[in-house]
């Protein structure tokens, strides 16, 4: 059976990109027909930021519970039960995928459940469980997201070889297990399952761990990665993995020697690709990337006029938020007002423990870019609300220009640096000086403090700290 339909806008995929575009759309007066072969919610919600999240809840909540003599309280006999951890977790993401499902109800957005594929520029095909949808949309918006990229060896079916979408899922807790990866997502699940007592060996090919913040926030994370049975080799060539049966092995290359480590399960954590596969884009005059990701505008537009592409199918960032906000700004550009994205402030939060946050420009572009700057730090420990969290160990890096005194970039390594950061955005995006931060007050005592007293440092005065 085939059937015909008519919209304004057609949006593949509902994820943040996708379900926050349909929404606004619809709010907009649009009508709007958003499709996802897979749930509602797609990575972020379903095997992404948000179940991620939940778990290292669920593991701080242990460590506490551990650590309750620092505060004078004592529990005794304290364990971690994995299945409950994974149940509560599923029951997070369950309920905010059913409250966007109602949303979209509420908003009068068509939601179909299946495969689509573009025919030509103008004509999409939605493969249904009830048959086959042809839409001919004014606008489409394509969201489809970003898959696990795997090892070129990793392509042998094994209960043993995961991604983090299946880590996710597991009933039992390993003993062992080996990361390979030592980026955003192979460090959240290493300190996930390395403070839940498994031994975890995290192999990463580069010289550091998280390569993309700079060198003083990651050499920082290496103390804490230690106490929380984290072991892990830089310039780490891996070169094969076996599945033994009753466990598995990793091959990688230290130092030109052939080395082996052998482990209950292995995590591939090597990056993200685009979805890009199947979607029939070959039937139109979208272009790609050299990485992968569907080639857009600041306005998201593709190559071909009323096709839009948000999300991590662009390959710009890889982040649930950025793709939330590119909706916006494609929906607007559908309804005729022109706001292009504007990267120069995007916050990015990596859940460790601690946790380490960054906005702005790292060191790491300035230097790539030939842009002078001058750094400040602010230590955790002038502040009296970082002594009663036990966080006293964390600092605020301020990243500004020399000469006008602009603040460029910013970062927080502690608990908490996800709180921290959003004011640290604000006064980037909104070019707030130094002194209109000094000039704003902050609530005592709460680690946001840490900003006034930086501010304050930079033009000499700090108060707390001999800065
Ligand atoms: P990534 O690109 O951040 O890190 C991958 C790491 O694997 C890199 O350090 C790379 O050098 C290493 N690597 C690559 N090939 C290797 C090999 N053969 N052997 C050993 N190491 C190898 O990718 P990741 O961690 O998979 O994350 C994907 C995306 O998801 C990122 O863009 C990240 O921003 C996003 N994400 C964001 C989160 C957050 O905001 N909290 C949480 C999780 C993911």
């Amino acid at each position: 059976m085939q059937e015909s339909k008519k919209t304004d806008i057609l949006i593949i995929g509902a994820g943040p990109g996708g379900y926050v575009a349909a929404i606004y759309a619809a709010k907009k007066g649009k009508k709007v027909i958003l499709v996802d072969k897979a749930r509602v919610g797609g990575t972020c919600l379903n095997v992404g930021c948000i179940p991620t999240k939940a778990m290292i809840q669920a593991v701080n909540h242990f460590y506490d519970a551990q650590h309750g003599h620092t505060y004078g309280i004592q529990v005794d006999h304290v364990t971690a039960d994995l299945e409950a951890i994974i149940r509560h977790k599923d029951d997070i993401t369950r309920s905010l995928t059913e409250g966007i499902i109602h949303l979209l109800e509420k908003h009068q957005v068509t939601l179909l459940n299946g495969k689509a594929r573009f025919v030509s520029d103008k004509v999409v095909q939605v493969d249904t469980e009830d048959g086959i949808i042809q839409i001919e949309p004014e606008h489409i918006i394509i969201a489809t997201g970003a898959k696990t990229k795997h090892l070129p060896f990793a392509t042998q079916k094994s209960e043993r070889i995961l991604d983090s979408e299946q880590l996710l899922s597991l009933k039992k807790m390993p003993q062992k297990m080996i990361i390979i990866g030592a980026g955003i997502i192979g460090m959240e699940f290493a300190f996930i399952f390395g403070r839940l007592g498994c031994e975890v060996r995290v192999l990463e090919f580069l010289p550091r761990i998280l390569p993309t913040v700079d060198k003083d926030l990651s050499q920082r994370l290496l103390r804490f990665a230690k106490e929380a049975n984290i072991q892990i080799t830089t310039q780490a060539q891996v070169t094969g993995i076996q599945d033994r049966r009753d466990h598995i092995e990793v091959t990688y290359i230290e130092k030109e020697q052939e080395k082996t480590l052998s482990a209950d399960i292995v995590l591939e954590a090597i990056g993200r690709i685009p979805e890009t596969q199947d979607l029939g884009l070959e039937n139109t005059q979208i272009a790609l990337n050299p990485n992968g990701g569907i080639r857009v505008n600041h306005s998201m537009q593709t190559h071909v006029e009323g096709i839009y592409a948000i999300g991590d199918v662009t390959h710009i960032i890889q982040l649930a938020h950025v793709a939330s906000h590119q909706a916006l700004v494609a929906v607007d550009h559908i309804l005729g007002l022109d706001h292009p994205m504007d990267y120069e402030a995007i916050p990015s939060v990596i859940f460790t423990t601690p946790e380490i946050a960054v906005t702005g420009k790292t060191e790491i572009e300035l230097e790539r870019e030939g842009i002078a700057y001058h750094t400040h730090k602010v230590p955790f420990s002038a502040s009296g609300k970082a002594l009663i969290q036990n966080n006293q160990f964390g600092f605020i890096k301020l990243i500004y220009h020399p000469e006008t005194k602009a603040l460029l970039g910013a970062s927080v390594f502690g608990e908490d640096a996800q709180h921290l950061i959003a004011p640290l955005t604000m006064a980037i995006k909104h070019r707030l000086s130094f002194e209109a931060i000094k000039d704003t007050i902050f609530a005592h005592p709460t680690l946001s403090e840490l900003i006034h007293e930086g501010a304050m440092g930079v033009l000499g005065e700090a108060i707390h700290y001999l800065g």
